[in-house]
């Protein structure tokens, strides 16, 4: 007996909460930001100006775009104690751990401006948070290297700053490559939202509660963690090293499909796109653009389509309509640019805080209850207690 509510594990049937931010249609393969095709914006936009489209919801004029750029520019440096505070973490700490960490600290930081009932001081968190996630990801890399930290280069653009942060060593002249920011751009871009997935969702049932952004955004780099969701952009690039090479790709494709083998292939799959997933298509043609303008070879990429061929030919993919998701070709990337695989979800972590974000203040600004779902209880009926003496 439900009574009112219904039972959906896992919400595959239910909507909760009304958006204007993002549109997917699972069955065709099509993915918009604010009604513009993600291809449109992959090929002609840069990743802050989608970050601008996705938080307030129009393309900005040049001028909007050189207040936007000079907003979140102003903000990119941390606090000298929030360095002190990741330097606490053991050097091989994951950096998914420093960055829920950190950014869950940066309430303490700011705790004069965090009444989510202002929309300034929501429109700033926002800023802020977009504007040093780059920043504390890429502290978490040099904390891990042992290298001192970098401070963020303003005369750069997002992404450009953002490798500079990463890959900049005192004793060198570093500068970064043109294709590599070009590349991290786009794929910054790709991340940036995806309606109601796990850890987005998370951030709303948090910020539900009137919790502050910073709080709601540790959330949400926590739920993108996991493997069945951010998690396996990692994972995939672990799984394509373990085949090894493509003569084992069969048997990989059968450990898969054995429902007593707890193996998945990792980047394949998704709750909603029944068909392509648009971003691993544009993902998949710039992985051999980036890797032939890098001058680079990378046999798992040969690895990686030849997968996608024997699942694609497969019945048990077929009919279960398992496509390669956005994790599947973009670790390739991420590693051709020299990006290690444990940093990979905190990559992906940088593009969705846009999404976070953006969700985020829609919640805050509309009417909205608490969430709250029920449950179908399972348990015992009621019974009487018994004193610890007489229990066997
Ligand atoms: C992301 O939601 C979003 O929008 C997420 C995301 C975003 O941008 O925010 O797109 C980012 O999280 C991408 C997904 C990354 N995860 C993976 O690549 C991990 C591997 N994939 C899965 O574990 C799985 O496909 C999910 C988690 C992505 C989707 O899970 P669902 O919707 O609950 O699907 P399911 O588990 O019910 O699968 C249906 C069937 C099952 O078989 P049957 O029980 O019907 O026989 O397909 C099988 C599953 O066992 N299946 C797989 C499989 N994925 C599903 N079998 C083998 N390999 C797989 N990868």
């Amino acid at each position: 007996e439900l009574g009112y509510f219904t039972y959906d594990p896992g919400y595959g049937a239910t909507a909760s909460c009304k958006s204007d931010i993002t549109y997917i249609d699972g069955n065709e393969g099509i993915l918009r930001y604010r009604g513009y095709p993600i291809e449109q914006l992959a090929e002609n936009s840069s990743f802050l100006e989608v970050a601008y489209l996705l938080l307030y919801g129009e393309l900005p004029t040049s001028d909007q775009f050189a207040a936007f750029d000079r907003d979140i520019t102003y903000h990119t440096m941390v606090h000298e104690k929030v360095n002190n505070f990741i330097s606490g973490f053991h050097y091989n700490a994951h950096p998914m751990a420093i960055l829920s960490g950190v950014v869950g600290s940066m309430a303490a930081f700011y705790h004069d401006k965090l009444d989510v009932n202002d929309p300034e001081q929501r429109d700033l968190a926002a800023k802020r948070l977009i504007a040093k996630m780059p920043t504390i990801a890429a502290a978490a890399y040099r904390h891990y290297m042992g290298w001192p930290s970098a401070y963020p280069r303003n005369s750069l653009k997002y992404s450009e700053r953002f490798l500079h942060m990463m890959f900049s060593v005192p004793a060198e002249d570093y500068e970064v490559n043109p294709v590599a920011a070009k590349a991290l751009d786009l794929l910054f871009i790709l991340h940036a939202d995806h309606e109601q997935n796990a850890s987005t969702s998370t951030v709303r049932l948090v910020g539900s509660t009137g919790a502050n952004p910073y709080a709601c955004t540790a959330a949400g780099i926590a739920a993108l963690w996991g493997p069945a969701h951010g998690g396996a952009n990692e994972a995939v690039l672990n799984m394509l090293n373990e085949i090894g090479s493509v003569d084992q790709v069969g048997k990989y494709v059968e450990k898969a499909k054995d429902k007593n083998d707890p193996f998945r292939l990792m980047g394949f799959g998704h709750r909603v796109y029944k068909n392509f997933d648009p971003r691993a298509t544009i993902i998949r043609k710039a992985c051999h653009e980036v890797l032939d303008d890098l001058g680079q070879a990378d046999p798992l990429l040969d690895l990686a389509m030849e997968l996608e061929r024997i699942a694609l030919e497969d019945d048990y993919f077929v009919e279960r309509k398992l496509y390669p998701n956005v994790d599947f070709y973009s670790g390739i990337i991420y590693k051709a640019l020299g990006i290690p695989t444990s940093m990979f979800t905190a990559m992906f972590a940088i593009g969705r805080t846009v999404g976070w974000v953006s969700q985020w203040l829609e919640q805050s600004a509309t009417p909205h209850r608490i969430g709250r779902p029920r449950q179908v209880y399972t348990g015992a009926g009621e019974r009487d207690y018994v004193p610890i003496e007489r229990r066997n």
